[in-house]
């Protein structure tokens, strides 16, 4: 596998071939289909250590990035590890190697990756779409924070074909997040009879709200979508999301091998190849949960609607995500010394370049959030 340190995104079009007959893969949700999604995990699976790699030669290559590419110079941005190295380390024992580490982490120490993990995050196929998506008005574009407040979150996205375990270029990835107070773009409110609407108990939609309406048209903000680089790679800026009733915190993606691109800017999608859902450690949500503006979020103390940890999702998007040695959570670094700062989340998704999937949302059928 080829990596080079260039992440020049190329903004290609490929032709629409056809209109994609419908064929409905959402959330499993028969036994047969839990069964198919789960070998679809394992068959990624071998991929892991390639993966591994991937991940640490994307980091490299980010670090040079932004500083200049001087290798001289190279320090990289990121402190070892994971985000929890800003806690004690019960490792370091005395003040010394506490205030040695703190050193550390604030002179950001280069990447230092031996290990190569087994649950290195890959996505597999087939979580629901849900009822946020748009068909219409994801601008093409890397930057989809527009004007939304929150903390700086860069996601690097890396597509695999799991036959072969090789990174995907140019192939569409197309991204939506609600902002920090638990908002989709264009569906601002609950409709006005719903105000005091109590979470379903349950049913298929148990632990959710009716969806919000989409009434602000125009709206784009935390919705983007782009083709990987040669290196299989895309890179969205955007701000870390909020939470809403019933949802642990994710960010949707869709993967799509054939897309037109309009006259402004957006797509429209020729075939679909993968329907996901990226999650973040808890330990991470706890930290930014505190953070303006993610402490404004309304529903933060309510009881019986409020945050949704991930071992508690609704219709069990999270635990499914899980299986088969999964971790469907970013590999999460700071962005500098601190965590206000930002951070960057890699994530890598497995796609099975043969298989397509059409993903819909059916109001009653529940399946979705
Ligand atoms: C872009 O153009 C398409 C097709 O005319 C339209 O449906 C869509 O709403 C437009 N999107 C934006 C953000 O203007
Ligand atoms: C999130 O979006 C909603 C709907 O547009 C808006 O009312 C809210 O202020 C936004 N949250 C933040 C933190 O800006
Ligand atoms: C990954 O490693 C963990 C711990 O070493 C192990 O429990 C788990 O079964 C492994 N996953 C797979 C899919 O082999
Ligand atoms: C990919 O999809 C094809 C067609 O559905 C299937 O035959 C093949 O087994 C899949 N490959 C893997 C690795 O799952």
């Amino acid at each position: 596998m080829k990596l080079t340190t260039t992440f020049t995104a190329i903004l290609g079009t490929v032709a629409l071939s056809s209109t994609f007959p419908s064929k409905v893969a959402s959330h499993p949700e028969t036994k047969e289909e839990l069964a198919r999604f789960f070998d679809a995990q394992s068959a990624a699976y071998h991929c892991a250590p390639a993966i591994a790699a991937y991940t640490v030669a994307r980091k490299r290559s980010w670090a040079q990035k932004v500083l200049g590419g001087d290798a001289l110079q190279n320090k990289n941005l990121f402190v070892d590890g994971y985000f929890d190295d800003m806690g004690l380390d019960s490792q370091a024992s005395t003040i010394e190697a506490l205030k040695e580490k703190g050193k550390r982490i604030m002179a950001c120490d280069p990447v230092v990756e031996t290990k190569i993990r087994n649950s290195t995050c890959v996505l597999a196929p087939e979580v629901t779409q849900g009822p946020y998506y748009h068909t219409e008005g994801h601008p093409i574009r890397s930057n989809i924070a527009e004007w939304e407040l929150g903390l700086h979150f860069q996601m690097d996205i890396g597509v695999i074909d799991i036959e072969t375990c090789e990174p995907v270029p140019n192939i569409l990835v197309d991204i939506w997040h609600a902002n920090a107070t638990g908002h989709y773009a264009g569906h601002p409110d609950p409709a006005p009879h719903l105000v005091n609407e109590e979470p379903a108990k349950s049913g298929p939609r148990k632990g959710l709200l009716s969806a919000f309406p989409r009434t602000v048209q125009e709206d784009t903000w935390l919705r983007g979508a782009l083709p990987t680089d040669s290196n299989g790679i895309v890179q969205f800026t955007s701000i870390f999301p909020g939470y809403y009733t019933g949802r642990a915190t994710h960010v949707h993606v869709k993967v799509h091998n054939e897309w037109t691109v309009l006259p402004n800017q957006t797509f429209t999608s020729g075939n679909l190849v993968h329907t996901g859902q990226f999650f973040v450690d808890d330990k991470l949500n706890e930290q930014i949960d505190k953070l303006w503006p993610y402490s404004l979020n309304p529903i933060r103390d309510l009881p019986g609607r409020g945050r949704t940890r991930n071992w508690e999702d609704s219709l069990n998007i999270y635990q499914d995500a899980h299986e088969g040695g999964y971790v469907p959570t970013f590999d999460i670094e700071k962005l500098g010394g601190v965590l206000t700062d930002g951070l960057i989340g890699y994530a890598t998704i497995g796609i099975n370049m043969s298989a397509s999937v059409e993903a819909v949302w059916n109001p009653n059928s529940g399946k979705g959030a």
